[in-house]
């Protein structure tokens, strides 16, 4: 449990979902945030995490840093997801323990689950089938922490929680061509053909798959929310109602910016996992549910992206704030 005056070291502060996290802090009065920039402070480095948590001695930790990406960065660049992500979460977990830090919330992802799970999800599902083949290193990197932290909470009495969001979206969200995630990339794809004239856009996979989104701050609110809170499980589902196509988002953001372009599929094949809809009843049991309506969420969020950004002639995004 903690105070408006504990010491909070909140990991990934940069990221879209850390950054909400930051933000509803400060909002909230917490007024001990602790931050480190990747360049002072890489993650994967066993020794200065170590040497960092015991020289700014937290009173808890959140772990929203983690090598994250879409379906095609996932697929192509599978050693960096596993070997990042083990070893910033162990860092992390471990770093804690040693450290006598007994409050800690490590960010997972639906994508744990298996590609063919009974739905909706609920956390005991977690290992009870195959998982998708596109971003099995990544999960097997978010499983092993959500195992490091049940096993500290069942050996040491740990107050380690582990909360699994479905895919998210935010302001501060990662555009890139290659490493985004769907929303995200639908965003960039429709804007960019506006710009430039054109009269459709490419999707992977063949638009059938179904997503639930979760808008970052929600997310934020979870984090704050179980941090003060005595759960007896480790892990909770993080989601929302708002569950629909690829091909119905594309249409939805469409229509949010008054255009109707045509959509060629591409990779039919690639879709990933067809549906993973989260059971969320036992974070309802406790008393949180997600509060943000896609309408005003992604409103928000396409005002960011179209405030932050511009093409350069390689139709590379610029970003205001960094670049200018
Ligand atoms: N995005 C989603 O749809 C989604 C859905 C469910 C769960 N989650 C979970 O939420 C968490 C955050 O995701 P996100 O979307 O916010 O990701 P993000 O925007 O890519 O942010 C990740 C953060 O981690 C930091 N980081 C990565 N590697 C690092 C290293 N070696 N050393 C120091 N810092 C490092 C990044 O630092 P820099 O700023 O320096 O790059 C960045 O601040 C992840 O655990 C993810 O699994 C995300």
């Amino acid at each position: 449990m903690i105070n408006k005056s504990s010491r909070i070291f909140l990991a990934g502060h940069r990221g879209m979902v850390g950054s909400a996290i930051y933000d509803l802090l400060k909002k909230r009065n917490y007024k001990n945030i602790i931050t480190a920039e990747r360049k002072s402070l890489d993650l994967r480095n066993q020794s200065k995490v170590e040497k960092f948590l015991k020289y700014k001695k937290p009173d808890a930790v959140i772990i929203a840093a983690a090598k994250v990406g879409g379906i095609y960065a996932n697929n192509i660049y599978k050693a960096n997801f596993i070997y990042d992500n083990l070893q910033i979460q162990n860092n992390l977990i471990n770093g804690s323990f040693i450290n006598g830090i007994r409050d800690l919330v490590f960010l997972g992802s639906s994508c744990i689950y298996p590609k063919n799970c009974k739905q909706p999800i609920k956390e005991k599902y977690l290992l009870s089938n195959y998982l998708e083949k596109t971003n099995d290193a990544y999960a097997i990197a978010k499983i092993a922490g959500i195992k490091l932290c049940e096993s500290y909470n069942d050996q040491f009495k740990t107050n380690y929680k582990c909360l699994l969001p479905c895919n998210a979206y935010g302001p501060n969200d990662n555009y890139d061509e290659k490493d985004s995630h769907f929303l995200p990339a639908l965003i960039r794809k429709i804007v960019f053909a506006m710009r430039k004239n054109e009269n459709f856009i490419t999707v992977w996979g063949n638009g059938k798959p179904k997503r639930e989104l979760i808008y970052s701050y929600d997310i934020a609110d979870a984090v704050i929310y179980f941090l003060n809170k005595n759960t007896k499980e480790t892990m909770i589902n993080i989601g929302t109602d708002d569950e629909k196509t690829i091909y119905d988002y594309a249409k939805y953001v469409m229509k949010f910016l008054k255009v109707n372009l045509k959509i060629k599929f591409i990779n039919k094949n690639l879709n990933g996992t067809m549906r993973k809809k989260l059971d969320t009843s036992l974070a309802s049991k406790y008393g949180w549910t997600a509060k943000t309506s896609i309408k005003k969420g992604l409103s928000i969020t396409l005002s960011d992206f179209l405030q932050q950004t511009v093409l350069n002639k390689n139709n590379k995004i610029f970003n205001y704030k960094i670049d200018n």
